[in-house]
């Protein structure tokens, strides 16, 4: 292997950054020749190339975002568009290519790998930690942390207006950020694409623990919950309760800011691992992090397999509200 590609692709995440930079050092230090794609799997069509050096990933260990930027590229779900990328990075004799990025990013990857026989590791970057075959992906602990922060504070207004707060955070198809969130911060209630939302069972709930002397209270919302929306959920929750309720929606916030230590840290060792994967002759596989340890599944697992919310954090957050 003598020449590397690394690419960030869909929705950023806090941790992209020092990912990138342990990509380039290792590929660098094995010998190889390392070129950044801009843009993701756009970047590629365009050729949008960067040749990188140690220098040019100097001091972003701790920035948000992605040097390499990130996009969405309509043409790669197309089989003519894959196999134009492979025939890019055979012409620019790109001997092996790591993906940073989500489930949808690992498709596109396995489709290269699978089709048109790219050597291809994938990196799980998404603040949404919903990928199989890694305990966390790169960007959900600066995520988590970013969204703990401010349900702290929104906690501090609720209490002293005696107000029912709804937050929704990221998660249009996972529940793993609003769960951490909402055992962290204590929330009363938290809303998740995974599990049912019973608002009879909800606004019971709330007024037990109103006439037990509770004069506000939390409630994280995961944006992809089956209700639909947060606004209108707080609608219902005024309705059929006597609190008084407010609704505030975290947004991007969650997906910027500087990764933290945990974040910069897995960042390094799956940047470092995807390389060392495809230098071993390794290909159409995803790197993670299993019980502290290095680990590797098949594009496919990774990609297809669902990762639940775990049953004992689902328990354990019920039985603190009270
Ligand atoms: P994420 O990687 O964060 O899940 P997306 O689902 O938006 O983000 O995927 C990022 C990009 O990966 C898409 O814009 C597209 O270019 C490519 N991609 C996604 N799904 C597929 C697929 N089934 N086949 C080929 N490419 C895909
Ligand atoms: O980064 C993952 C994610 O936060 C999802 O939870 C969310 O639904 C999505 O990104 C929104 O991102 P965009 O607006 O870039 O599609």
């Amino acid at each position: 292997m003598k020449h590397i590609a690394v690419l960030t692709s869909g929705g950023d995440s806090p941790g992209m950054n020092p990912a990138v930079r342990a990509v380039v050092r290792t590929a660098l230090g094995a010998g190889c020749k390392v070129t950044g794609i801009m843009r993701g799997y756009q970047g590629l069509l365009d050729e949008d190339f960067v040749d990188m050096s140690s220098r040019s990933v100097g001091g972003i260990v701790n920035r948000g975002g992605t040097i390499l930027k990130s996009a969405r590229c309509k043409a790669f779900y197309e089989d003519g568009g894959v196999q134009a990328g492979a025939e890019i990075l055979k012409r620019c004799q790109i001997d092996g290519l790591v993906v940073i990025g989500g489930d949808g990013s690992y498709r596109g990857a396995r489709k290269l790998a699978e089709q048109h026989g790219i050597a291809v590791v994938g990196a799980p970057g998404t603040i949404d930690n919903d990928i199989y075959g890694t305990d966390f992906t790169i960007g959900f602990d600066t995520a988590a942390t970013i969204a703990l922060e401010a349900i702290d504070r929104i906690r501090d207004t609720a209490t002293s207006h005696d107000r029912l707060f709804v937050v929704e955070v990221m998660g249009r198809h996972s529940g793993h950020l609003a769960l951490a969130v909402g055992l962290a911060g204590g929330a009363e209630e938290i809303l998740l694409p995974e599990t049912p939302t019973d608002l009879d069972l909800i606004c019971k709930h709330l007024d037990d623990m109103r006439q037990r002397g509770k004069t506000s209270s939390l409630i994280v919302y995961a944006e992809g919950d089956e209700f639909g929306s947060s606004i209108e959920f707080g609608k219902q929750i005024a309705a059929r309760t006597d609190y008084n309720v407010r609704v505030s929606v975290l947004g991007y916030i969650q997906r910027g800011g500087s990764p933290t230590l945990n974040d910069r840290i897995l960042a390094t060792r799956l940047g470092a691992a995807a390389v060392e994967q495809l230098l071993a002759g390794k290909s159409n596989l995803a790197v993670g992090i299993v019980n502290s340890e290095l680990a590797t599944c098949s594009l496919q697992d990774a990609a297809e397999s669902k990762k639940p919310v775990p049953d004992e954090l689902v328990r354990l957050a019920a039985n603190m509200a009270t």
